[in-house]
């Protein structure tokens, strides 16, 4: 392992029952008004939201109501709630939601304190928080993005056509309550969405250097195996605890920045449905399924020890008799396989995204990184969007 300082600064509370266990004795930490976040409505037909509004109050809270969080949450949503917040006082933010609800939270966070323009100086480049967010806490209604563990948002400026990820580790979530039943009602794409979704942030670490055996990578494989036996088990029972629990901490574990170390990460996939999702607002996961094995196919041979490593450890291939670019390849298709066995798309018209869609210009706005075995160029993430036709 090469030397590397880790933080993650969220305190973590998992279970079933949590929420009605801890969060009053957590509202010290966000103020005497807080900001309740939340998305188009799936927690108003739950109940979610009437006991967490019922807490908040028996704890003396003064409640300022921020729903309407969309899937791929807009710039222009983030100034609505930095608004909201200056104008009632806002000194917390609770965030109950996936990750959209999450992401939008953060980026409030900060907009509602910092004097400039965020979105220019926080999420087109690189900027330096030397501010304090408004503190933030979350519970959790879908696994999958593990927003909850780190202090990555993901916002998307619509006329920019610009999706974009930063993670800053003072936005993190100051706590996170994770109760696994809180996922039962996640409708069935939209759980195998998230699913597939940690299964893409382990991929898109694990696919990179270093191809020594490292710790970061053992973890990788068992998180695999684990997203794959456990999406498997939620599919055929959407009440499973083992499976859903198992689920959510999986995805935690994916992007609480612990199987990053050591990693040189890739994340390619990642910036390709990004802007594929800046044009046509698409799902996040189901865009990564289509995504995933036509890109693998492009690469597997520059990365082939890990891909066979891949093939062998997580879906149980046998190696003899195969050469490692054969093994490599087998990997990649048993990859596709189980996307088609989960029923999630696997073309772009699958995905709602016709011919009129003008995929060259996409390509074009791709973030292109180089810690992965691609190394892809512009016309290479255009002929991989051709081929996901
Ligand atoms: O909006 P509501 O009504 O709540 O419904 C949501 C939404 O329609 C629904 N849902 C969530 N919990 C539910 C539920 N429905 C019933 N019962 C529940 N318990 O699910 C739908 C999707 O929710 P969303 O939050 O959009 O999904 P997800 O968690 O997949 O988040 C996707 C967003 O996160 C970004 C994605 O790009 C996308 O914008 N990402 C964030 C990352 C991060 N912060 O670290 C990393 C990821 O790579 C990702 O890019
Ligand atoms: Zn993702």
């Amino acid at each position: 392992m090469r030397s590397f300082i880790f933080e993650n600064s969220t305190k973590v509370y998992f279970g079933q029952g949590c929420v009605e266990e801890y969060l009053s004795g957590l509202l010290d930490q966000l103020g005497g008004t807080v900001m309740l976040a939340y998305g188009g409505g799936s927690v108003k037909r739950s109940g979610v939201y009437d006991k967490i509004v019922g807490i908040l109050k028996s704890a003396g809270r003064t409640v300022v109501d921020f729903g309407g969080i969309m899937p791929n949450p807009t710039y222009s949503k983030v100034l609505e709630g930095a608004g909201l917040a200056r104008e009632r006082g806002v000194t917390g933010i609770l965030a109950v939601g996936g990750g959209s609800v999450m992401d939008c939270a953060k980026a409030v966070s900060m907009a509602a304190v910092y004097e400039g323009d965020v979105w220019a100086d926080f999420w087109l480049k690189r900027g330096t928080v030397d501010f304090d967010p408004l503190p933030l806490g979350v519970v959790v209604t879908m696994s999958g993005t593990g927003s909850e563990c780190n202090g990555g948002a993901v916002v998307t400026h619509e006329e920019q056509k610009i999706k974009h990820d930063r993670d800053y580790p003072r936005c993190n979530p100051r706590f996170a309550l994770m109760d696994p039943t809180y996922t039962y009602s996640v409708p069935r794409f939209q759980m195998l969405c998230g699913g597939f979704d940690a299964l893409s942030h382990i991929m898109e670490i694990y696919f990179s250097g270093p191809d020594e055996e490292n710790v970061s990578d053992d973890i990788s494989e068992a998180l695999m195996r684990g997203v794959i036996r456990d999406l498997r088990a939620a599919a055929r029972d959407p009440e499973d605890y083992n499976a859903r629990s198992n689920l959510m901490w999986e995805a935690a574990m994916a992007e609480n920045r612990i199987i990053k170390l050591n990693k040189q990460t890739d994340f390619m996939a990642h910036m390709m449905e990004h802007q594929l999702s800046a044009y046509t607002d698409c799902c996040h996961g189901a865009g990564l399924a289509v995504l995933h094995p036509v890109y693998y196919r492009a690469i597997c041979e520059k990365g082939a020890v890990k891909f066979a490593r891949f093939a062998v450890r997580v879906w149980g291939i046998p190696a003899e008799g195969r050469t490692e670019a054969e093994l490599a390849l087998a990997g990649v298709e048993a990859l596709a396989g189980f996307i088609r066995e989960l029923g999630l798309p696997t073309t772009l018209g699958e995905l709602g995204i016709g011919e009129e869609v003008p995929l060259e210009e996409i390509a074009n706005s791709v973030m292109l990184t180089d810690g992965g075995y691609g190394q892809l160029t512009r016309e290479d993430v255009l002929s991989i969007f051709k081929a996901c036709r």
